[in-house]
């Protein structure tokens, strides 16, 4: 039996399951060029069915991430908030209209949008319990036959966490946090208070963390953020209002306890630094409340996670390094995209045809493009490249890795979820101090204090992290251990930490002989990976690739088994758009 999940809200994304199998799942942001793109996700639907060779009308149900009639909690809440503030709910009201008149009404509507934009269908859309897709999304792709589940998120349709058991294929709610008590919103406001854009750039607060002295969070944890003696927490909203974060309205009282917000562009000072590490102690004080009563309710000894908190790494390996769960497992698409195969699951479980529970053990779902595609588009652009054979292409490029070069590594079918996981990266030298500003100038134009990761043969892991869990998608910390810390500094963050991939012998053995090939020369079994864009969703097709590569001053670019060389002339953005220079 085929089920597509598809989420049409922010980080559209589409799967399609066949019995208990992925055959497919990516992002709309990658083909619409958007980053979390809130759409129908026409392309990413149209890939699936591609992908598997059939129509809409094979598939035999249409699972959505939402029940979006699910608004009463909701409306009261905005009713509640105009006896608080009239600037509140004209906030809330505006937004309540917003959602209702687009999101809303795009899933209300989704069967009749889908028949216009894909082609017929025999069923219609089944909306789905925003948080039980989360926990399916992990639970039943995780290695575990029993297992609690944590899904904190920033809102479900009147919840913002869920805490259940999964066992074989069941999944028991045992507790709801409701709305407006949230920690995504919580983070989220600080990041709109930090000058960043909330729901999107709450990573940045993560890493600017490590830079900070947390002097505000004793404030933050008696006066926003109270943890309960149940297990659940309650957020000041008088204090910290979210929707009113999002317009970057802060009551007097609130600036008055953390100094004044800061506007997108302007300086970052100590205050700011120190206000992003008290938010994020904060908030992995919270997770860990939430996930040792857990424990206590279940007794289980692993723990999955989903939902846009279980993106942050650093709250993820505290629960791994100080709480009594054996494993901790997190889908790679932990966030809304995750929720479309979250979705997909659960109707194929609910509808007993998920024959069998198959392990999410590598995050390669989503489009492949053949030689024949890279060779036409690089012939387009009028580049010139070398092929090689696999294992003359992994040498050549490490060693200009080991040279210092840049290398943009395009491989095999995209990644599913956020992170660039080696087919679709940017690799450079771990060992080089200056590695970090010459990626910055040469590619990103990021915020200096950013955190780039490394990508770590498995079984080597050990020499260089302690104690380091099993990491294949880039969701855990792990300490470098003081000895090797000089050795690889351009991956080591301010506190000392790696945000680390592991590579095992399976998953991706054509990156893996990348890492081979480096160790053999360096001795040093690591490579610096981040995501393959510039400033914009990672590249999907080859053409993507040769634009990004063509805008940056990256050395080399790696398409399948072909090796580009940057040329000599280079595209710039200019005012009227991006203009040929010569170099
Ligand atoms: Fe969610």
């Amino acid at each position: 039996m085929l089920i597509l999940g598809l989420s049409n809200m922010r980080d559209a994304a589409a799967a399609l399951v066949h019995d208990g199998k992925i055959l497919a799942a990516a992002e709309e942001e990658r083909f619409v060029r958007i980053k979390h793109v809130t759409a129908l996700p026409v392309h990413a639907i149209r890939y699936c069915l591609r992908e598997a060779g059939v129509s809409l009308a094979d598939v035999d149900g249409i699972a959505v991430p939402w029940k979006y009639w699910v608004l009463g909690r909701r409306a009261a809440l905005a009713v509640g908030a105009m006896l608080r503030s009239p600037t509140l709910f004209r906030v809330k009201g505006r937004r309540g209209v917003e959602r209702l008149s687009q999101e809303w009404a795009e899933l209300a509507f989704l069967g009749s949008h889908l028949r216009e934009r894909v082609g017929p269908s025999r069923h219609r859309p089944v909306y789905l319990d925003h948080h039980l897709c989360h926990a399916a999304s992990s639970f039943l792709v995780s290695p575990f036959e029993r297992s609690a589940i944590l899904v904190v998120d920033g809102a479900s349709e009147a919840h913002s966490a869920m805490l259940a058991v999964g066992e074989g294929r069941e999944i028991r709610v045992l507790k709801r946090i409701e709305l407006p008590h949230s920690l995504g919103q919580f983070y989220a406001a600080i990041t709109s208070y930090l000058g960043f854009r909330p729901d999107q750039d709450e990573y940045i607060v993560m890493g600017l963390s490590a830079y900070g002295e947390p002097r505000f969070a004793r404030l933050l944890r008696e006066q926003v953020l109270r943890l309960l003696p149940d297990g659940s927490f309650r957020l000041n909203t008088t204090l910290l209002d979210f929707h009113l974060a999002r317009v970057r309205i802060f009551v007097p009282e609130c600036l008055r306890l953390l100094g004044p917000n800061r506007l997108p562009g302007q300086e970052l000072t100590q205050r700011h630094r120190d206000v992003a590490a008290s938010a994020q102690v904060v908030l992995e004080e919270a997770v860990l409340h939430l996930a040792r009563h857990l424990h206590r309710l279940t007794g289980a000894e692993n723990l999955c996670l989903a939902g846009g908190v279980a993106y942050n790494c650093v709250a993820n390996s505290r629960i791994r390094r100080e709480l009594d769960y054996r494993e901790v497992y997190v889908q790679p698409a932990a966030g809304d995209a995750g929720s479309a195969l979250g979705a997909a699951l659960w109707l194929m479980n609910r509808r007993g045809w998920l024959s069998h529970r198959e392990v999410m053990r590598n995050v390669y779902l989503g489009p492949e493009f053949s030689e024949e595609d890279c060779r036409k588009a690089l012939s387009r652009d009028g580049l010139a490249w070398e092929a090689f054979s696999e294992d003359a292409l992994s040498d050549r490029v490490a060693t200009e890795l080991e040279r210092g070069r840049l290398v943009f590594w395009f491989q095999g079918r995209m990644e599913w979820g956020p992170r660039a996981l080696g087919n679709r990266s940017l690799l450079a030298d771990p060992r080089r101090e200056d590695m970090r500003e010459l990626i910055n100038a040469k590619v990103k134009l990021r915020e200096p204090f950013r955190p780039f990761a490394p990508s770590v043969l498995e079984e080597r892991a050990a020499e260089y992290f302690d104690s380091p869990s099993l990491s294949p998608f880039m969701l855990f910390t792990a300490p470098v251990l003081p000895s090797v810390k000089g050795v690889i500094p351009a991956v080591v963050h301010m506190d000392g930490t790696s945000r680390i991939q592991t590579v095992g012998r399976d998953e991706n053995p054509r990156f893996r002989r990348l890492l081979e090939a480096f160790a053999r020369k360096t001795g040093v079994p690591i490579l610096l990976n981040t995501s393959f864009n510039v400033n914009e969703p990672i590249v999907c097709s080859p053409e993507e690739a040769i634009q990004s590569f063509l805008r940056t001053d990256v050395d080399w670019l790696v398409l399948g088994n072909l090796l580009v060389r940057r040329p000599s002339y280079v595209i710039r953005e200019t005012r009227d758009g991006p203009s040929v220079c010569d170099e």
